[in-house]
Parts: C-alpha cells; sequence; structure tokens
C-alpha cells in the first residue's frame, strides 16, 4: 500500500480481502482510524445472518447506508385505500405526498391505468454487405432464431409472457453497417432485466452462427459482428397514467379562490411544458416521489429515472411529465410516466424491509405497482405546484428541514421542543434558529 500526497491509497486485490481485513484497510486512509473504524461498524446489522445477506448484494459492502423510510398514509387509487412506504433523505417530501393524499381523498382519490407493459432490447451488429440478402436471411431464419431462446423463455411463456415480437432494423442511416435485432417482451411481474438480457444474448449468438453458414452470404457477409446484446431501459410502451380530477370550484375554500388557484396552476404547468429550465425542476419534484416508492420496493431507480427522462425528452425538447387543464369546469392534473418495475425477483423477494414494504403496499403485482408509483409521482407533483403558486416553497420545506438545522446546531431535546414550538408561526432560516439556539443557551 502507498499514499501519496493529497490522493489515497491503492490497494491490490482488495475484493479478495475479508470483511474485516477490509474494514481495517479503509479505516487506516482516516486521519482517526478508530473513530473511522466506530462509524462503519455502528452500521452494521446486529442479525448476523441479516448482514450477510446485505454484504453479499453488492462487491467490497463494508457496511449498510442508511436513508429514512417513511409513509404516506390515506391515498385511494382506483377506490382502495394504501399507505405507500417512500425512502429518501429529503425532508419535506413525505409530508409533500401524505398532504397531497388527504387532499385528494377527500375527492375520490386518484385513478391510475396501465397503458401498455411491453419492455424492449435489441442485439446491435454490423453487417458488411447487402443488404437485401440481411432481410431475406432474416425471414428465412427468423423462427430458427426465435426457437434458440425456447429454453430460457420457458418460465416465462408459461406466466403468460415470452418474447412478443421481433425484428430486424436497417440504421444504416446513422452508421454505415449498422443494424439491430429490435426484440419486444412481455415479462409480466418481472421487471425482466436478466431475462431480457440472456435471451438477447442468445439470438446474437445465434445470428452469428446462423450467419457463418448461409450459403447465400460472402465471406464478409457470414462475418456479422455482434457488438452488444442489452435490454432498453426506455420503454414508451410500458406506460401508466395517474390522475386527478374535481370541479374547478372543489379546489379551495370559495369557488373564486378555487377557480384563481386552478389557473394559476394550470399556468404554472404549461410553463414547465414550454421551458425547459422549469420543466427539470418540475419533473424533479415528480421524481422525488417516484424514486423514493422505486426504492422502497426494491427496484432498479436508475432504469427508471433513466426512461422518465428520455420519454420527457421524446418530443425533441425536455418538457413537464404531466399535464393540467380546465375543461368544462372541471380541473385535471394528470401524469404519464413509462416505468419497467417489478414485483418477483431481484430484491423484491430477498431484502426482508423490501418483501415488507410490499405487504404494506398490498402484495402488488407489477401493473399495480406502477400504478402506485405514479401516483405517488403526481402526488409530490401537485403539493409541490400547489406550494408554489400559493405560499411559495420554503415555507413548508423549512418547517421539515428545522429539525435538520437544529440537529445539525447540536440542539437538546428540550432546545427542539422550545424552537418546534418557536416556528409554528415564524419562518424557519439557518440564521434565525442560530439566533433562538443562542438565546436559548444564554438565557
Ligand atoms: C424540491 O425537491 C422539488 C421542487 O423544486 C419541485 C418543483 O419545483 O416543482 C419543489
Amino acid at each position: 500500500m502507498t499514499k501519496g500526497k493529497g490522493q489515497g491509497a491503492f490497494v491490490s486485490g482488495f475484493s479478495k480481502k475479508t470483511k474485516a481485513e477490509k474494514l481495517d484497510w479503509i479505516s487506516q486512509q482516516f486521519q482517526n482510524p478508530t473513530q473511522a473504524m466506530e462509524v462503519l461498524q455502528s452500521y452494521n446489522h446486529s442479525d448476523e445472518a441479516l448482514q450477510t445477506l446485505h454484504d453479499e448484494f453488492i462487491e467490497n459492502a463494508i457496511t449498510n447506508f442508511y436513508l429514512p423510510l417513511g409513509v404516506a398514509p390515506n391515498v385511494i387509487i382506483n377506490g382502495k385505500t394504501l399507505t405507500i412506504p417512500m425512502a429518501i433523505e429529503e425532508s419535506s417530501v413525505v409530508a409533500a405526498a401524505s398532504k397531497a393524499a388527504k387532499f385528494w381523498s377527500t375527492k375520490d382519490g386518484f385513478t391510475a391505468t396501465i397503458l401498455g407493459t411491453e419492455k424492449v432490447g435489441q442485439v446491435h451488429f454490423m453487417y458488411r454487405g447487402d443488404s437485401q440478402k440481411l432481410h431475406q436471411f432474416f425471414e428465412q431464419h427468423k423462427a430458427a432464431l426465435l426457437a434458440s431462446t425456447d429454453e430460457i423463455t420457458r418460465n416465462m411463456r408459461n406466466r403468460g409472457g415470452g418474447i412478443t415480437a421481433f425484428s430486424l432494423v436497417d440504421k444504416n442511416d446513422a452508421i454505415a453497417d449498422y443494424y439491430q435485432l429490435d426484440v419486444r417482451f412481455e415479462t409480466q411481474d418481472a421487471m425482466g432485466a436478466n431475462f431480457i438480457n440472456s435471451c438477447l444474448e442468445q439470438l446474437g449468438a445465434e445470428l452469428k452462427t446462423l450467419a457463418a453458414k448461409h450459403s447465400d452470404f460472402s465471406e464478409k457477409e457470414k462475418a456479422i459482428e455482434v457488438v452488444m446484446s442489452i435490454l432498453s431501459n426506455y420503454v414508451p410502451n410500458c406506460m401508466v397514467e395517474a390522475a386527478v380530477s374535481c370541479s374547478v370550484n372543489e379546489l379551495l375554500q370559495t369557488p373564486e379562490d378555487s377557480r384563481l388557484f386552478a389557473e394559476k396552476f394550470v399556468q404554472a404547468v404549461r410553463m414547465a411544458e414550454v421551458e425547459p429550465f422549469r420543466a427539470v425542476t418540475h419533473n424533479k419534484g415528480i421524481m422525488n416521489g417516484i424514486d423514493a416508492v422505486v426504492m422502497a420496493s426494491g427496484n432498479d431507480f436508475r432504469a427508471v429515472a433513466a426512461g422518465i427522462h428520455a420519454h420527457a425528452a421524446a418530443s425533441g425538447q425536455y418538457r413537464s411529465l404531466s399535464k393540467a387543464e380546465i375543461k368544462d369546469d372541471i380541473f385535471r392534473f394528470s401524469l404519464r410516466v413509462p416505468m419497467a418495475v417489478g414485483t418477483v425477483g431481484g430484491l423484491t423477494k430477498l431484502h426482508p424491509l423490501v418483501r415488507w414494504c410490499h405487504e404494506l403496499m398490498g402484495t402488488p403485482n407489477a401493473q399495480e405497482l406502477m400504478q402506485i408509483v405514479a401516483v405517488a409521482g403526481l402526488a409530490q407533483n401537485f403539493a409541490a405546484v400547489k406550494s408554489l403558486v400559493t405560499t411559495g416553497i420554503q415555507q413548508g420545506h423549512m418547517k421539515m428541514h428545522l429539525l435538520n438545522i437544529l440537529n445539525q446546531l447540536q440542539a437538546s431535546g428540550s432546545e427542539k421542543k422550545a424552537a418546534i414550538a418557536h416556528f409554528k408561526d415564524n419562518t424557519v432560516s439557518h440564521r434565525k434558529v442560530n439566533d433562538l439556539l443562542s438565546k436559548l443557551r444564554n438565557a
């Protein structure tokens, strides 16, 4: 191990070390190794079997990284009342979702609709030759290519899923000699990444084998080069819509206030449709809800986020994912997002807290989970835009952030109590909390 000035140490064979050796080595990188080790160990689970399970999720696990798990109760979706789990660090998100859920619970709650469940995968390859001959080859061997995946798809087919469509795509206009096998899948309650990737790798291998034996091809044409075989996280036909609606007069206390609010709300959403700087923040608010539930459900939040942002930019400009309108005196607010999530496979059955979250949500299937996640996104977006066009965001945000500031300033229990009471009717800021604590401490 060598350690240069201002840089971390280099280590060989770290992954081969035992966990104790890893902890020891990593702690030595700190000014105070004993303290560093204590922090790591304090986050280890006291149940050894559970800790081993966590350690085996990833390589080089040295401890656990905690995020708070909160719940948003009273979320009515298609007439069913749910409590939704949310794993997130941002102080105001769960409060906002709960507030929006409560608000809409007096107006029949949220509706959610599945618009499609198709997943996408591609074998990207280079074929240097006569395009016509490749198309003929594909038509001739399509059945054999599909049949080569039979073993892999058997269980999924028994569950009603499998490969649903399969085509050859000519991408020569983008890159010379570039083609794809474009494959569509139904993966039922699985997110399907492993299943899809296994099918694609098999198709890629079979494509090469069949091409190498194809007598109509020249030697150059026989040498198909598979560059990669991988699912796409962009799933425009695996889409869910969440919506709320009510009379435009029933949003606030009086019909006049209500209509004014609705008009301002629609205006704000319209701005996020046409202005990318606003759209990104607007959609970030939606992702506050979406990511938190996707994370609590043990699904791949990076995949979901990548697909959703691609959808937001599908028109060529990054736009709001949600829409709001007033039509025939009805205010309607809705959100459409593509989403590949699963309720079997991955961490969903393996991680005890994730399993607990699924049970809390009523053990949803994949389509129901898509609906719950989309509703969390819409609830979050409603709460954010409502605050923005009325009180401003900081009032609620800083109230929720108050405890973080108090903890940063190492406030005692009684100081926290006093501060919470004080800021019930006063605007929170870091300086004001500091001033209050100084006052309390000097009293
Ligand atoms: C903060 O996490 C999210 C908001 O900025 C979203 C928005 O501006 O719509 C409040």
